[in-house]
């Protein structure tokens, strides 16, 4: 299958539900700002947090928003289009694309990073989250967002986290567990098999051994697909502490 977060389309849609603007959502607002609600949420920054990681950063909102508190931020994905994206965003403030309106009919919609975010905090590269470059370092943040369940293969990430968390460091997921044999195999399926245990279940039992369970919190979003269509999900989203 090719990479839909490849295509034109999916920027668009991304650019839309990372950066939204208020009109192109006529709808409650409890569901906008995913990306800057769960960093809101769920970090903690009781205490200097020199280091972030966001892996599946996609367009970017998540790592800018880090950047807020953190001095130091990178932002992996696996899209070669999103990090451009994210690296325009960065470099200019904004990028501009076309989002869908109905059939073919789009509009011009314009993506701005808050102006009062330190985007220079904040850097992008394409990488592969089951295969992490070995000198990335330890980060006293790490953040994966809506990924585990894109991954071929979520073990592969998961098993990589302890040597990537320092001691005392967070690891923050969220995850809506949308398990789907387009993106992963289901043998590597966490959770969702008949019979099985649930995502949640399998996830606590892969990160207890090195991770203690600090918070929980059920996180709405919604992707507008065109002017009257949108993607409604509940990410669940948790803190780990790195024993
Ligand atoms: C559902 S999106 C979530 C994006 C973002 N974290 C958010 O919450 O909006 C999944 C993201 O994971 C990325 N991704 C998929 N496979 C990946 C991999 N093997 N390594 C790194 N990123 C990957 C996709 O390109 C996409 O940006």
């Amino acid at each position: 299958m090719a990479n839909p977060y490849e295509s034109e389309r999916l920027v668009a849609e991304y650019l839309c539900f990372h950066y939204p603007a208020a009109e192109e959502f006529p709808l409650p607002a409890e569901a906008l700002d995913f990306p800057k609600r769960l960093v809101d949420e769920l970090a903690d920054f009781s205490a200097p947090v020199p280091r972030a990681l966001d892996v599946g950063c996609a367009v970017g909102r998540s790592s800018f928003e880090l950047a807020r508190s953190v001095p130091e931020v990178v932002g992996i994905d696996f899209s070669a289009a999103f990090i451009a994206a994210a690296d325009q965003l960065c470099d200019a403030g904004e990028k501009s694309c076309e989002i869908a309106l109905e059939g073919d009919q789009t509009m011009e919609f314009v993506a701005r990073v808050p102006a009062d975010i330190n985007r220079g905090r904040a850097s992008f590269e394409v990488g592969d989250a089951m295969d992490l470059r070995a000198d990335l370092g330890l980060f006293d943040l790490v953040l994966a967002a809506n990924l585990i369940c894109r991954l071929p293969e979520p073990l592969k990430f998961l098993n990589r986290l302890p040597g990537l968390v320092a001691s005392g460091g967070q690891l923050l997921i969220a995850t809506p567990f949308s398990w789907l044999r387009e993106y992963t195999p289901e043998h590597h399926w966490l959770g969702g098999r008949n019979g099985g245990p649930r995502g949640w279940e399998a996830l606590q039992a892969v990160l207890v051994p090195d991770f203690e369970l600090e918070a929980q919190k059920n996180l709405p979003f919604l992707i507008r697909e065109h002017s009257r269509k949108f993607q409604y999900g509940i990410s669940l989203g948790s803190r780990w502490r790195r024993r």
